[in-house]
């Protein structure tokens, strides 16, 4: 079992990834920030250091492991006022969790307001030596983990649907309007004959990306972490948060080709433009392909059908979901109040409580009911099967909700009516899909403590498109009781009264 002890800081600083300067919040001043990997079962111990200082973006932050379950550590989860208070400069906080039984593709972004379109996102890897998968991949390291982002050049909050938006691939990208076109583009470097593991980690804070290599198929074997039936494709559509394995064989005319990832958010004013990267052979030509790259792919061909993904394991019993009704049932019924800008679950607007939930609990809170925000708190009885329901009609576009704390079998995805409780794909993020559509996810809880259910359009979630489960409140109140004594929940703004 391996320890991986480090520190982060989070520091504020001027960056071009696009050719236009701005002031950024970055995890070690790189955006994105840096690889974090691991080994399955392993234990981080990550110290976050708040050194920001430009009081023209936000000086307080928290970062959330996003896709680990934090079993037995809900205090390290880091969404702000759910499981702590965010850091204020100066201040530390250690995330200290282990890769319980997990491994895959992951990444870390703030969990504060809406720093993260700012800059503080970047994946985090963690290894199998036992990987199912071994045998169809020769490589799989640093330089096959790939970012897709989005970026902007006004800060904090997107004001309007007319700022410019650009998106970029491992941290460079074109804006089309600007001086630079492709000069910037990454550039994957590939041995003819080998086959390599990508990684694709959506990091983005709105669109989703169609994401394709021109002229290479791609075999998806893992999503959101989890080891998944090997299912070949021409491209996929990545919604926020989402994460693919996907096999590359390098087994096409040793040259230079295209990797493009289109940007898709309805509605809003993304360039529309493919943002791009090179997949280049070993010995090709010093160029970029030949093809136009304006010209697109025909969506014909072989896209990721969601209900086409299986686990590669099935799940545990008791959590593998059964015909017939779950123990728990909850409809989640969303609807934008356009008078002022918000979203509302079941009639309520999610609104950060000044005391995190978690805390509460802490200072006494005994059960679900008088956790705050009211009306936007859910408790949920431990070893009990969950079937939650979301109507995507309302609201328009496909939203990609989250849960923190579990990941959740999709029994039924979007675009179809029927249910699979056999094999469904389970993963941690699952667009909603558009009206007409009814997604329903299982998860059984098994995980006590505050989990955080939100749309990941980092906007949508600042608007209130948000809930929290308070799931086994008894038992997570005897467990953080204990755990009290000597660690540091980040006590901000307000001084909390312990009274055990
Ligand atoms: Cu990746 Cu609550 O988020």
């Amino acid at each position: 079992c391996h320890r991986s002890g480090a520190i982060l800081p989070i520091v504020n600083k001027e960056i071009a990834p696009d050719g236009f300067t701005r002031p950024a919040t970055l995890a070690w001043g790189t955006f994105p920030g840096p690889l974090i990997q691991g080994t399955k079962d392993a234990e981080f111990n990550i110290n976050v250091i708040d050194l920001l200082s430009d009081k023209s973006l936000d000086l307080a932050t928290s970062i959330h492991w996003h896709g680990l379950f934090q079993k037995h550590t809900n205090y390290a989860d880091g969404p702000s006022f759910v499981t702590q208070c965010p850091l204020v400069p100066a201040e530390s906080f250690l995330y200290d969790f282990k890769a319980l039984d997990q491994a895959g593709t992951f990444w870390y972004h703030s969990h504060f307001r809406n720093q993260y379109c700012d800059g503080l996102r970047g994946a985090l890897v963690i290894y199998d030596d036992n990987d199912p998968h071994k045998d169809l991949y020769d490589v799989d390291d640093e330089a096959t983990v790939i970012t897709l982002a989005d970026w902007y050049h006004i800060f904090n909050e997107r004001t309007s649907d007319t700022c410019v938006q650009f998106n970029s691939l491992n941290g460079k990208g074109h804006y089309p309007d600007g001086p630079l076109f492709y000069p910037s583009c990454y550039r994957f470097e590939m041995l003819h004959l080998i086959s390599y593991r990508l990684r694709v980690v959506s990091i983005s804070c709105d669109p989703s990306f169609f994401f394709s290599i021109d002229s290479h198929q791609l075999t998806v074997i893992e999503v959101d972490g989890i080891s998944v039936q090997p299912l070949l494709i021409d491209s996929l559509q990545i919604f926020v948060g989402q994460r693919y394995s996907v096999v590359l064989n390098a087994d096409q005319p040793v040259d230079n080709y295209w990797i493009r990832s289109l940007p898709d958010a309805p509605g809003r004013n993304f360039s529309n433009l493919n943002n791009l990267a090179v997949l280049h052979y070993a010995g090709a030509p010093e160029a970029h392909p030949t093809v136009d790259p304006t010209v697109n792919i025909p969506t014909s061909k072989l896209p990721l059908v969601e209900t086409n993904l299986h686990p590669f394991t099935p799940s545990p019993v008791p959590g593998r979901p059964v015909p017939g009704g779950a123990d728990i049932n909850i409809t989640l019924n969303v609807v934008l109040d356009f008078s002022v800008g918000k979203f509302k679950v079941n009639g309520v607007s999610f609104d950060p409580p000044t005391v995190p939930v978690l805390l509460q609990i802490l200072s006494g809170a005994k059960n679900a009911s008088e956790l705050l925000p009211a009306g936007s708190i859910y408790g949920l009885e431990a070893n009990k099967s969950v079937e939650l329901t979301i109507p995507g009609g309302a609201i328009g576009g496909p939203h990609p909700v989250h849960l923190h704390g579990h990941a959740f079998h999709v029994v039924r995805s979007a675009g179809n009516s029927s249910y699979n409780f056999d094999d469904p794909v389970i993963r941690d993020v699952v667009s909603i899909g558009n009206t007409g559509d009814q997604v329903t996810i299982r998860f059984f809880t098994d995980n006590p403590g505050p989990w955080f259910f939100h749309c990941h359009i980092d906007w949508h979630l600042n608007a209130g498109f948000a809930i929290v489960f308070a799931e086994d409140v008894p038992t997570f109140r005897r467990r953080i009781s204990r755990l009290m004594p000597g660690r540091n929940f980040a006590l901000f703004n307000n001084f909390i009264n312990i009274t055990g």
